[in-house]
């Protein structure tokens, strides 16, 4: 796909990021994640399912190093070297193409801002974020963070944290459940941000309220308004 160069204010930074319609080009979720996330200076991080690398090259540029950003998708891993390129940070970010921690399976990180795809299926091809070639999280939009759950502590250090989001438009109940199966009492929610629903959404209604009824998504409804939850989350090792 062509690509264009748009500006996004993310974690304090203005970043002229190469996106395409065909990745995944950063979000509100993206800012909120970039300002919720503390780097300790000279932290190792792995920003997993970086898209365009918007997440790694604020670590990097906040002091983090190295910085490993992965995604499956080939055309986002391109986009992401061009970007961490022109923001100046190449000497300290790696971008990697492949399924979760498979390109880094020998690695350790004190951080991981784990974004990978976390959207019931039939919701994110309805929405605008999710071209055809992006996966998504499956049926409940559990699938992948589940299995990046599993194996998130296997590359953590000691005191190591992991970043996460969830969102209601997928069963996210079940991924933090999964999460304290995983981390125990190890894992702190540090923020809830609502929103309305997108245009795309509002057409789809009765579709979603279809999906709602069967445990995939929640979502609040309000007269004419309707609600998604986005919950950002830290999980720690001992
Ligand atoms: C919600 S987007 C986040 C992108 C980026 N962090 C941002 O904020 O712009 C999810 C990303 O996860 C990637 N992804 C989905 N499944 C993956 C997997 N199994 N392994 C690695 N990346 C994956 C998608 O290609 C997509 O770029």
């Amino acid at each position: 796909m062509p690509s264009r160069t748009e500006r996004y204010s993310i974690g304090g930074y203005d970043l002229d990021l190469s996106v395409s319609s065909g990745v995944f080009n950063p979000t509100t979720t993206t800012q909120r994640l970039a300002d919720e996330v503390k780097i300790p200076a000279g932290a190792t991080v792995l920003d997993l399912g970086c898209g365009v690398g918007p997440l790694a090259i604020v670590s990097a540029l906040r002091g983090a190093n190295p910085v490993f950003a992965v995604d499956i998708v080939p055309e986002a891993i391109e986009l992401a070297k061009e970007n961490i390129k022109r923001a100046g940070v190449a000497d300290k970010v790696t971008a990697l193409c492949g399924d979760l921690f498979e390109p880094v399976k020998d690695k350790k990180f004190d951080l991981i801002v784990n974004d990978v795809s976390g959207i019931a299926d039939r919701v994110a091809r309805l929405s605008p974020w999710y071209p055809d070639a992006v996966p998504t999280g499956g049926n409940d939009g559990t699938d992948v963070v589940l299995r990046m759950l599993e194996t998130s502590p296997k590359h953590l250090k000691p005191n190591g944290a992991l970043y996460f989001a969830t969102s209601t438009l997928s069963d996210a109940a079940k991924i933090v459940r999964h999460a304290q199966k995983v981390f125990k009492d190890r894992v702190e929610q540090l923020s809830s941000y609502r929103f309305p629903f997108c245009p795309e959404f509002m057409q789809a209604i009765n579709e979603l309220r279809t999906l709602r009824d069967e445990g995939k998504v929640t979502f609040e409804e309000r007269r004419s308004r309707y609600i998604w939850t986005l919950d950002l989350y830290r999980a720690t090792t001992a």
